[in-house]
């Protein structure tokens, strides 16, 4: 639609446990835009299709679940079918089968309307693997948010354990590797820092100043 190429787009591109929906989160907050976390859709389809005992090597099943998803999202919380799930697709196995679905043409073909539909008046904040580079190509700011292996999997564990959900660090670290390394190498909408995508490198940097980074190149570009 030509009208949505007027509303501004922040997308915010990485690997796992990179900060960026954390990130993404805040700067939605203080310029008051729209947030889409795009990995909770693939991991909404893997925990679906766990539910449902589907085959990982079933692509088309897999597409017509991510086709048929019945989800909602209110403040900050993840609705499957009515039922909070907010917590549930937030375990590793989750993103694990997440990451290996999303390899899928199919899949990813079946969430690109959805995920285009959250681009709403005044502004849409996006975080995901392929947000700059397919779903919002004519973003106005895209940002490549990576961080060093070992911040990542700290930080991971962190969340997980906050959560209440048991984790160990050495796994994590190696999860986190495999991830990476699938996510990055894949076919079809790989991981990539892209020319067009501005880097920022959260190891050594707070979530205070990463989010400041973020709204001041905001501000500086495209901000009236
Ligand atoms: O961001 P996340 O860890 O919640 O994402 C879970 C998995 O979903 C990730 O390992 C790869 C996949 N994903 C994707 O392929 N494209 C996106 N835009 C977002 C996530």
């Amino acid at each position: 639609m030509m009208y949505d190429k007027m509303i501004p787009v922040i997308t915010i591109d990485g690997p796992s446990a990179s900060g960026k929906g954390t990130i993404a989160q805040l700067v939605a907050k203080e310029l008051g835009f729209h947030y889409l976390d795009s990995g909770a859709l693939y991991r909404l389809v893997a925990l679906k299709s766990s539910q449902e005992g589907v085959n990982i090597s079933d692509e088309d099943v897999l597409a017509e679940i991510a086709s048929n998803l019945d989800v909602s999202f209110e403040n900050n919380d993840v609705f499957l079918e009515n039922k909070q799930v907010t917590d549930a697709i937030r375990t590793e196995q989750c993103g694990v089968l997440a990451s290996k679905l999303a390899s899928y043409q199919g899949v990813r073909d079946s969430l690109v309307a959805r995920q285009r539909a959250f681009r709403k008046l005044p502004g849409l904040v996006t975080d995901g693997r392929d947000m700059g580079s397919v779903i919002f190509p004519d973003a106005v700011l895209k940002i490549y948010l990576t961080a060093s292996a070992e911040v990542r999997a700290q930080r991971r564990y962190k969340q997980l354990i906050e959560k209440g959900i048991n984790a160990n660090i050495n796994a994590l670290q190696e999860e986190i590797r495999e991830r990476d390394e699938r996510d990055s190498h894949r076919e079809i909408a790989p991981l990539q820092k892209r020319l067009d995508a501005r880097l920022l490198d959260t190891t050594s940097l707070s979530i205070f100043q990463a989010q400041n980074s973020v709204l001041e190149w905001y501000r500086a570009c495209c901000a009236n």
